[in-house]
């Protein structure tokens, strides 16, 4: 596979787009009267062209997410997948995907014939890491990125068990009532409209079904998360969990030196020059600066800047949560 380009057209689309809120990681502005069809349809199509371009190019394993660390968690999924680690990855993003399936009140068991959607399902890894942990289920993956999709389906998809759809979270091309649960990992901070999404999701969701959610959050994301959790009347939130420091755990290890992932990105051939932009931007993206394993020279800070994660420095995120909400109505 070629090696991972840290700037691209998309990226420079989404850094044009004019109003910051509009940016990757600072979407997410609701239903009000401030919302923009024709500025929301300029984001999604920024973020998908990034994502493709994404997809098309990652190499560096099953790490899409910050990743979580918890001992105790880790046990419990080698007691159903013994040395799990031992499939290319350093389990860090799959134990974040296992956190947030376990926080729905479910037994493992149960999830047998029982139908799952994950909304932002990316190159569809952390299904699949799922699909193998909680047998017998029906999990489906919707994604924005045509790319993430196309790449999904052909390394994971199996049948009715696990399958992939291009498709927009504020517009979910499922029928009304069919999902028992609906997971969101790292993806949210990307939609334009969080009030679409809920509203998408409760339809899909039969009664009394469950969301599980996961997200980094920035000040701004926060208080327009709050801001519109109660507006939808149909979900009614259970739980909202502060999990900063299980996810700093698994950031630090993974910017130690040494560690899988600077392994694998020591492995990749590319220019000096890209090479030290990648690295900078690569750390962003998988959330240095929130443990505050950044580098914060000029090189550093310019590396971001190219990199189109500029943002981490002008707006860092402040906390890293889950939430769990269940159909009411
Ligand atoms: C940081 S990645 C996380 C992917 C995956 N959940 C994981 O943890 O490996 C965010 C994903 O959300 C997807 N996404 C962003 N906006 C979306 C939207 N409006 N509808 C569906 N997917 C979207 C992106 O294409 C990307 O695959």
């Amino acid at each position: 596979m070629a090696e991972t380009k840290p700037t691209a057209k998309g990226m420079q689309n989404l850094n044009r787009l004019s109003k910051p809120t509009d940016r990757l990681h600072l979407a997410g502005t609701g239903t009000g009267p401030d919302y923009d069809d024709q500025e929301a349809a300029k984001a999604k199509a920024a973020i998908s062209s990034v994502y493709d371009m994404i997809a098309a190019t990652w190499s560096l394993g099953d790490l899409w997410n910050w990743g979580l660390y918890d001992p105790k968690l880790l046990q419990e999924v080698e007691e159903i997948i013994p040395d799990f680690t031992s499939f290319g990855t350093d389990g860090f993003s799959e134990l974040l995907y296992f956190y947030t399936l376990r926080q729905v009140p479910l037994d493992i068991a149960d999830y047998r014939g029982k139908r799952v959607l994950e909304v932002g399902s990316g190159i569809g890894a952390g299904l699949n890491f799922l699909s193998r942990v909680a047998g017998g289920a029906e999990m489906s993956g919707v994604d924005i990125s045509k790319t993430a999709v196309e790449r999904a389906n052909a390394r994971y998809s199996r049948g009715e068990a696990l399958s992939y759809t291009v498709g927009d979270a504020e517009s979910l091309p499922f029928d009304d009532g069919v999902f028992d649960v609906v997971i969101n990992v790292e993806s949210s901070h990307s939609y334009p409209s969080l009030g679409n999404f809920f509203g998408e999701v409760a339809r899909v969701l039969k009664p009394g079904g469950y969301l599980s959610l996961v997200d980094a959050f920035t000040e701004h994301r926060a208080n327009t998360f709050n801001k519109t959790m109660p507006e939808c009347a149909r979900l009614e939130w259970l739980a909202d969990n502060d999990i900063s420091p299980q996810v700093s755990a698994a950031v630090r290890q993974r910017m130690a030196p040494g560690s899988y992932l600077r392994q694998s990105f020591a492995k990749q051939r590319m220019s000096p020059l890209k090479r030290v932009v990648g690295k900078h931007g690569l750390m962003a993206a998988l959330g240095a600066p929130f443990t505050g394993d950044a580098s914060m020279t000029p090189l550093a800070k310019w590396s971001r800047k190219v990199s189109g994660l500029a943002i981490s420095d002008k707006a860092p995120v402040r906390t890293y949560r889950h939430y769990l909400a269940t159909r009411v109505s």
